[in-house]
């Protein structure tokens, strides 16, 4: 591992949770899990893999207790973590402002908390150590530019010009939300203005190093990316991630009627009875599997209840409880939910659902 010690990372974590309503009206974005942990972690992952020791997370009022809550004070990572509370999300670099104090005079990495990259950080970090760049960005070819930062390059991979969610993009490479700065970029943010929306923009900030003469290097990532949005996103980042990350480990309790094949993670205080369970699955502590097939890449948080029922390419989060339910598949179950087929002659469909939901029967 390099000695990266004077690196610093800048983790944000703070901004509304909009898109994912109903998931995140009560929840950060940012710890939603994928395969029962939380994107933050596979972060802090990727943070702590290049040596890196200091992290500050951005926070917002609303959100922040949930995640300090989750994340600790870092030493499962073997890092020390700083929570710094951005009153209003004001924007990127607005959040790199307040974590001027944090941050000091040190390189640093800014990693946006609901990006999820499939390969570490290594490669990007190396660059910017052996170049001297003052940043260095990570690039994305993708179907819909104008969701995100697009940079423009010339024929050489240099970087000519950012925008930010421009409506007539001039290329199809949207910026990944993983980013390494000098300390430039400080002197950078204090001559921005606040855009269009309003918001301090870490790609204007970008744009004022480039048109000031300063390094800018990019990297296209050449894995997959999950700038985690909406339902279909987050199943996709599941099915990746059980698929390339997980292995088989038993550590609940299976009986002797039950079938479990394949990469099948059963943590401990899970209980399987009388079911199929075929990998990748991952079954969180505490969640009783009875009667039931479970087929792969889903995941079940912990405390769960499932109880004949069949159960494929689905997100059960923790808390939950399925029962009787003849096929359940692409689907994302929220907290504490309870899903129950009821077993009267009629058939009728009794629902209490929350704001926001959507149910397909
Ligand atoms: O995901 C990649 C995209 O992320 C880039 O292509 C864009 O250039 C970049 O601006 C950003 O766009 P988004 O619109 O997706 O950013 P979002 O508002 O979702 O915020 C990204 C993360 O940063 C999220 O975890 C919330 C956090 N955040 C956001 C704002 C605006 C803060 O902590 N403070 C803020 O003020």
């Amino acid at each position: 591992m390099a000695d990266n010690n004077r690196m610093k990372a800048l983790v944000l974590s703070g901004g509304k949770g909009t898109r994912l309503r109903p998931l995140t009206h009560t929840g950060a974005k940012q710890l939603v899990p994928i395969a029962n942990r939380p994107i933050l972690s596979y972060v802090l992952d990727n943070i702590a893999n290049v040596g890196i020791k200091e992290v500050g997370i951005i926070i917002s009022p609303e959100t922040g207790g949930e995640i300090k809550e989750t994340m600790g004070d870092g030493s499962k990572w073997g890092v020390s973590i700083e929570y710094i509370l951005q009153t209003e999300p004001k924007g990127l670099a607005h959040a790199v402002l307040i974590g001027r104090d944090f941050l000091g005079d040190s390189p640093f990495v800014m990693y946006l908390g609901d990006n999820l990259i499939g390969c570490g950080i290594e490669k990007f970090v190396e660059t910017f150590n052996k170049t001297g760049a003052d940043a260095v960005i990570l690039l994305k070819p993708v179907d819909n530019p104008s969701s995100f930062g697009v940079a423009e390059a010339d024929g050489a991979g240099k970087i000519i010009r950012l925008e930010e969610k421009p409506k007539d993009p001039r290329s199809n490479l949207a910026l990944v939300g993983v980013y390494i700065f000098s300390e430039e970029i400080h002197k950078a943010i204090s001559e921005i203005k606040p855009s269009a929306r309003g918001e301090l923009e870490i790609t204007d900030a970008i744009q004022k190093l480039i048109s000031i003469g300063k390094p800018v290097h990019s990297h296209i990532l050449d894995t997959w990316w999950l700038d985690t949005g909406k339902k279909d996103d987050l199943l996709a980042a599941n099915t990746i991630v059980l698929d390339e990350w997980f292995k088989r480990k038993i550590n609940g309790e299976v009986d002797s009627l039950s079938k479990v094949t394949g990469r099948v993670t059963i943590d401990k205080g899970a209980v399987v009875r009388n079911s199929i369970l075929r990998g990748p699955i991952v079954i969180g502590p505490g969640a009783i599997i009875e009667d039931s097939f479970i087929g792969p890449f889903t995941s079940i948080g912990a405390n769960t209840r499932i109880k004949k029922s069949i159960i494929e390419h689905s997100v059960i989060l923790s808390g939950s409880e399925l029962s009787h339910i003849e096929r359940l598949e692409d689907s994302l179950i929220g907290r504490n939910t309870k899903v129950v087929k009821c077993q009267d002659k009629h058939q009728a469909l009794r629902l209490m659902i929350g704001d926001d939901s959507v149910v397909e029967v």
